[in-house]
């Protein structure tokens, strides 16, 4: 070891005072000042100095990694308890809190109560001597915690060292570590990846990640503090819970996103729902909000009750998530015919409501998430969206779980179950399965459709359980007398309904095609044939190869047209209505010979924001010929691109779809109209 001078000692110093700047720029402000090559820099630079001199002090940021891993964690006794918190699930609850208080301390004045999200995470004390990190310890029983220092220091947002003047002889602080959901998101992904059990939240996920007697593993987890509290503290006074935060804030440490300082429990509940209105924007999950008494002379007076203080509440918010067990899975036939498997569950509360089944979407889903009847699963349901199997904590399995396999047969009319290519659903082919039938009634009545007025959804589904509608022919032998009737049919609106039906039989190829619901034949798909076929009698018995020859139709479109088209049964529907006064123009047809326009065959997708309404550039596309889709695919010739676009942008990217910009598209407009 070589010699050390008092120049290369403050050299030392002098850089490790930087790199400490520095991080906590990077890693609690979110602001950094210089580059990461430029820190990676200053960090080797400073290394090769400790290794050169062996003069190595606590706040390095070298000292961060590399200690051996552990055998076991040894305890550590807290100078305070470490207390949990009350909750409270309702506004009134949190009102009764502020009565409570104003009872005890004998007030009838607005209290100061500060109002921070909570944290899910892992609660920790960091005890601070002489301004340096000596330990940190969890929470364990609340008096006893265990030795997780070395963990602890390779979070990068923990201060290694107080900085400031006012800074106390000792003092324990107390903050929750906590993982961002992305991460935590992205962990589990690689966990599930390398066959190992998933973390069932992002509280876990933290506490394992502490739990590590290997802190190198720590390391890797990019773990977060928020500090929100202290135990002994000799040497400083602080005030209040504000004033903490402050000087929390002055010495480096990251403190809660928000810390709202209110008077009197409206303003809180106020703040309270903010919070709960932002949090799904926060990176963090969080539960609730943590209301305090601010004053801390208030604190002491008020004192704890066995485990909680009085002077603090949990605000509760509606969880988005449960853990429950599968008891069984189904295979359920929708509308379309696609098969869904649905796991029935033992009933959960989350949020408010009992959860008792999950879609699991398809199998490819089941498959990626290994899920099995008898399963302990974690359910989300966040807002409105349905509930579904978020993981499978793999932990808990028995070895009796059982996989669930694709039906071979519909398990509603036995017809076979097919799955095409690319496809990840499996469906139905069965033409006549009921469990098939009113969707396809209700799709032929839709606006888009047959465009049949007061038949939507509702009424569909009536006339279906009632038996008046079996099939979308049916629609057309409805009378009026059977529609009096029902329940939800008056004279006027009985002959409304009539009369929208007799309208509706005078329609167009384009219109009426789409409404048969042929698989994979959309809006678009059915235009094209309109273009293409002058009578619907001139698609009878059509050949796939005939309609592989318009340009853009694909194979699995043609196949399935093809397939319609070639199915006696179905060729008797399309007799039987036009017996029932069924009459068709096809307009597309005409159009196509009098004019090639010079969109033709192309198809362009938007994305971003446009100078016109983007409605309006579809509409300009398509009255040239074009195309607008909705979605980037290989066929896709230009993404019009505007300001702030979205996803397809990347996708056309990696597809290699020319991007052009509203102007070029207007050129292309101009050239070629
Ligand atoms: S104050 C005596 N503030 O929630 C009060 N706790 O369920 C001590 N937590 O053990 C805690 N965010 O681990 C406080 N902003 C926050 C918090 C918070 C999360 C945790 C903490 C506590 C648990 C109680």
């Amino acid at each position: 070891m070589e010699k050390i001078t008092k120049t290369i000692k403050q050299d030392i110093e002098k850089l490790i005072k930087d790199l400490n700047y520095h991080c906590y720029r990077y890693y609690v402000l979110d602001s950094p000042v210089i580059s990461d090559e430029e820190y990676d820099r200053l960090y080797k630079h400073l290394k090769e100095l400790e290794e050169q001199y062996g003069y190595i002090l606590p706040d390095s940021p070298t000292q961060r990694v590399g200690a051996p891993p552990l055998d076991k964690f040894v305890k550590i006794k807290h100078k305070e308890p470490m207390l949990s918190l009350d909750n409270a699930f309702s506004e009134d609850e949190v009102r009764e809190f502020d009565e409570r208080i104003k009872r005890l301390i004998k007030s009838e004045d607005k209290i100061a109560y500060t109002v921070e999200p909570k944290y899910d995470g892992l609660a920790i004390e960091l005890t601070y001597i002489n301004g340096f990190l000596r330990t940190a310890s969890t929470r364990g029983d609340g008096y006893e915690g265990e030795d997780v220092t070395q963990n602890i220091r390779t979070i990068k947002s923990v201060p290694l060292r107080i900085e400031g003047d006012n800074i106390p002889e000792e003092i324990d602080i107390r903050g929750e570590v906590y993982i961002d959901v992305k991460e935590f998101e992205k962990l589990n992904k690689e966990r599930g990846k390398h066959g190992e059990s998933i973390f069932a939240n992002p509280r876990n996920a933290a506490a394992g990640s502490i739990r590590q007697l290997d802190s190198s593993i720590t390391a890797k987890r990019n773990l977060h503090l928020a500090c929100y509290g202290i135990g002994a503290v000799k040497g400083v006074d602080f005030r209040s819970q504000s004033d903490l935060i402050k000087w929390l804030e002055k010495a480096r440490f990251p403190v809660p996103s928000i810390v709202k300082l209110t008077k009197g429990i409206s303003e809180v509940i106020s703040v309270v729902k903010e919070i709960e209105k932002k949090r799904k924007d926060f990176s963090f999950e969080t539960d609730g909000a943590v209301i305090k008494v601010n004053e801390f002379r208030l604190q002491k007076i008020l004192g704890m009750k066995t485990r909680e203080p009085r002077w603090a509440i949990a605000y509760k918010f509606a969880a988005h998530q449960g853990i429950t067990k599968i008891n069984e899975i189904i295979a359920s036939v929708g509308r379309t015919g696609v098969i869904t498997p649905v796991a029935f569950l033992e009933p959960v509360r989350i949020g408010g409501v009992t959860v008792s089944r999950s879609t699991l979407h398809n199998w490819d889903e089941i498959e990626r998430k290994d899920i099995r009847v008898g399963d302990t699963v974690v359910i989300e349901r966040a807002g409105d969206v349905i509930p579904h199997v978020m993981a499978v904590i793999k932990d808990k399995r028995t070895g009796k779980e059982k996989r669930f396999n694709p039906p071979k047969k519909c398990p509603v009319c036995g017809s076979a179950v097919e799955r095409e290519e690319g496809e990840v659903a499996y469906r139905c082919i069965g033409l006549n399965c009921p469990a098939q039938a009113q969707g396809r009634i209700g799709h032929y009545a839709s606006r888009t459709a047959m465009d049949i007025e007061g038949l939507g959804e509702k009424n569909v589904e009536l006339l279906f359980l009632k038996g008046l509608i079996k099939h979308f022919v049916d629609i057309y032998k409805l009378k009026k007398e059977d529609l009096l009737e029902l329940p939800r049919f008056a004279e006027k609106s009985a002959q409304n309904l009539i009369n929208a039906i007799d309208k509706s039989k005078h329609t167009t190829l384009a219109r009426f095609l789409y409404s048969l619901g042929i698989l994979h034949a959309g809006e678009y798909g059915a235009k094209l044939l309109a273009r293409n076929f002058k009578n619907i009698e001139d698609l009878y018995n059509v050949k796939s190869e005939r309609i592989i020859e318009i340009k853009q139709m694909g194979e699995k479109i043609a196949d399935s047209i093809s397939r319609f088209f070639n199915d006696p049964e179905n060729l008797n529907t399309l007799k039987t209505l036009k017996s029932l006064g069924l009459k068709i123009s096809n307009p597309d047809f005409e159009s196509k010979r009098a004019e090639k326009r010079p969109f033709d065959g192309l198809t362009f997708v938007i994305t971003g924001t446009l100078p016109e309404p983007r409605k309006k550039v579809e509409d300009l596309i398509e009255s040239m010929g074009g195309h607008a889709a909705s979605s980037v695919s290989k066929s896709t010739n230009y993404l019009v691109a505007g300001e702030e676009p979205g996803s397809k942008l990347k996708n056309a990217k990696e597809l290699q779809v020319k991007i052009i910009s509203y102007e070029e598209l207007m050129e292309m407009v101009k050239e070629k109209g």
